[in-house]
């Protein structure tokens, strides 16, 4: 398949991290766990928790601005407003109708992408399409997790993986960037269960009883998503290259998904990408979700480390079950 140019383009990053540190010997004191377990299963070390009064919007909004900044862009040029979060400041309205708001951006389109960990990937795929077509020249795109507020600090299965923390890109359709080359998506909702909130829906809307045996909590099966995790990355990074006619050679960084080092290193092994091409985060900011690629890819723009006509290749996996990759190369316009 031979990829039409594309015009849509991410011409500005940023990030933000709230301040507060949870580290691993502070979970030592909450449930039965170890430091050492932790880093030899997951490679994560700390991670970074919001603040009582630190929303998911208030976290994008701050990554939005930086990205704004960096893009040099009239925030009034914004067509679309796009938020991806599994953690959104209400079940409605949209976060980012309200990051919309906060921003006081007239009148721009505003809504949330839920896809769960591939959320920032599902939301550049929306981004290219709307930009490619025609529709908007300008997406403010925001990927914003306060997972906190649904995890079970009581439950060593989930407590010790996941992270707060936002990252946002302006994707344009002119000026110098990361160009959205390819997409590849895909989902398995007959798997729902592996990873899921059973409460504050319409299956089981909130009550005392609901509340009381804590299913506003994240529930995970965390063996078997490990074995969908390294097959579905490792299948729609390959189609993704195949796609746009490249192969792993042409890769110059992998950034996967934050949500385990020994599926990330699982999944470079199989795609034969040595582990100096693959950007790391997890050890820093644990499982952001939606975040974890944005923020890593903000951070390795940050350390100017890709050059002109280097392809990266983004690969992402999550509830849904969801799954996809993105092909971004760095272009001069
Ligand atoms: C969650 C995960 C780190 C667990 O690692 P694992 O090697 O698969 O561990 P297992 O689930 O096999 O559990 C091994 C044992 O450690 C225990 N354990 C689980 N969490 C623990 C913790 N924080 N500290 C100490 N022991 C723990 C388990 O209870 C289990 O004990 P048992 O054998 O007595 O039942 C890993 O399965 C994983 O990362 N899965 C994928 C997560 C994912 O992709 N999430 C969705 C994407 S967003």
């Amino acid at each position: 398949m031979v990829l039409k140019r594309t015009k849509a383009r991410i011409i500005g990053l940023g990030s933000y991290l709230p301040e507060h540190v949870l580290t691993n010997q502070d979970l030592e004191k909450m449930v039965e766990t170890s430091d050492e377990w932790i880093v030899s299963r997951t490679g994560m070390k700390e991670r970074r928790i919001a603040d009582k009064t630190e929303f998911s919007s208030d976290m994008g909004v701050a990554a939005a601005r930086q990205a704004i900044k960096n893009a040099k862009i009239d925030p009034n040029q914004i067509d679309l407003i796009l938020v991806a979060t599994m953690t959104p400041d209400y079940i409605s309205p949209s976060t980012a109708a309200i990051v919309q708001s906060m921003l006081d951006i007239q009148d721009a389109a505003a809504m949330d992408v839920q896809a769960a960990c591939t959320g920032f990937l599902y939301g550049l795929s929306i981004a290219k399409a709307y930009i490619d077509s025609g529709i908007y020249r300008n997406i403010l795109l925001v990927a914003s997790e306060k997972m906190s507020s649904f995890i079970d600090y009581s439950d060593r299965n989930t407590c010790v993986l996941f992270g707060d923390g936002a990252a946002a890109a302006i994707i344009s359709d002119k000026g110098a960037g990361l160009a959205i080359d390819n997409v590849n998506l895909g989902a398995d909702g007959s798997l729902a269960e592996l990873l899921f909130i059973p409460g504050g829906g319409t299956r089981n809307p909130a009550t005392c009883a609901s509340v009381g045996e804590k299913m506003h909590y994240i529930k995970m099966n965390g063996r078997e998503l490990f074995k969908h995790a390294v097959r579905r990355m490792s299948q729609t990074s390959i189609t993704c290259l195949e796609q746009a006619g490249l192969t792993k050679d042409d890769i110059s960084w992998l950034i996967p998904h934050q949500a385990n080092e020994r599926i990330i290193d699982v999944i470079a092994k199989g795609l034969e990408l040595p582990l100096e091409k693959v950007f790391k985060t997890m050890h820093k900011y644990g499982n952001t979700s939606a975040s974890s690629i944005a923020i890593a890819l903000d951070e390795l723009t940050q350390q100017h480390k890709i050059k002109q006509k280097e392809h990266l290749l983004l690969v992402a996996f999550g509830a849904g079950l969801t799954w996809g990759a993105v092909l971004l190369t760095q272009r001069s316009r």
